[in-house]
């Protein structure tokens, strides 16, 4: 046998030489929850170890994220059903909570990369991420709605506004309505293709976001395509975005390769809630090891080309990396 694999793996010193790929906490993006009030810390069933903050308990909860290394965040805010309308007019109230909250956490630290989410979902009274009438989601009058929200958010001081909506041409209409109103440093990471999934389930418990009626199919992707996601990250690239997200991200590592190999654009994947819970479900059984199993899932979405991971086991990465 004149070629021996094994030869490359024979001790850690070795197997560290030839190693391809490497995670970094610098990659991570940690997803967080946001709700209304003060010293608020609310668990959520579904996702252990993960919370929902008020804005005080989370400003905490940032600083001690930042001792460990991690400097960008995505906030999602928890609304009550009487903040909910059929327009999502709160969403785009410059004295709501969560615009405050955004305003708060850039002025406490400047330094921070910061990320808020433009759908209609936390504030709609439908649930949809999108404008409902007659049983269906419209599309071009929801980019109206979608684009004041993302004004209102680039106005409170983000750096990444994160359409998740799947509306058509919603980034070329944030876009031009942020150039317009001088936020041309405002970066927009596309959530380009994202598939109708079961893995957000989680998510929407945390949110209290579930559709009340049907289902996203008529504007997240099908999980039987990948040549869709081809279009969708076309449309992103001419309509500005600066990053291209797949979500979820462990069933669809073939499309972040896709996108990867198509798209110079940096390559974002979101390891969903879903994704989370599960490892979180059968470590807490004893079936599987919850670092060793974090490490390789999120080894594996960076090895397919990811260079940003939104993931919920950011802070549990970073402290095991301490
Ligand atoms: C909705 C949105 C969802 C997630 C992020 N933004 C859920 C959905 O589309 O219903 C899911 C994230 C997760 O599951 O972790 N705009």
């Amino acid at each position: 046998m004149l070629r021996r694999p094994r030869r490359n793996r024979k001790s850690e010193a070795v197997r560290n030489l030839v190693e391809e790929t490497s995670l970094s906490v610098k990659d991570l993006i940690f997803p967080m929850f946001l709700v209304d009030g003060v010293k608020k810390k609310v668990a959520i069933d579904s996702m252990p170890n993960i919370y929902r903050y008020s804005i005080d308990t989370m400003l905490g909860e940032i600083e001690s994220c930042l001792k460990l290394g991690i400097q960008s965040f995505d906030v999602f805010p928890a609304y009550s059903d009487s903040l909910k309308d059929a327009i999502a007019s709160e969403s785009y109230n410059p004295e709501t909570f969560y615009l405050k909250a955004l305003r708060e956490i850039k002025k406490e630290f400047p330094e921070v990369c910061l990320m808020s989410d433009v759908a209609m979902d936390p504030y709609s009274s439908d649930g949809h991420d999108g404008l409902v009438k007659d049983g269906k989601i419209l599309n071009d009058e929801t980019l109206e709605i979608l684009a004041r929200m993302s004004l209102a958010q680039a106005d409170a001081g983000v750096d990444i506004i994160g359409p998740s909506d799947m509306m058509d041409g919603r980034v070329g209409y944030i876009r031009e309505l942020l150039d317009e109103s001088g936020f041309t440093e405002t970066s927009i990471m596309s959530y380009t293709a994202k598939y109708a999934s079961a893995f957000y389930g989680p998510f929407r418990d945390a949110l209290d976001s579930a559709p009340k009626f049907g289902d996203k199919k008529t504007y997240q992707m099908n999980p039987a395509n990948s040549q869709e996601a081809l279009i969708e990250g076309d449309l992103d690239t001419e309509e500005g975005a600066d990053f291209l997200m797949v979500k979820p991200a462990l069933s669809y590592l073939d499309i972040i390769k896709l996108l990867n190999d198509n798209f110079p654009l940096p390559i974002a994947a979101y390891n969903v809630s879903g994704e989370y819970s599960m490892i979180k479900a059968s470590a807490d059984k004893g079936w599987i090891d919850n670092d060793r199993a974090m490490l390789e899932v999120l080894l594996s979405i960076k090895r397919a080309g990811a260079k940003v991971i939104l993931t919920y086991f950011a802070k549990e990465y970073a402290s095991l990396m301490k």
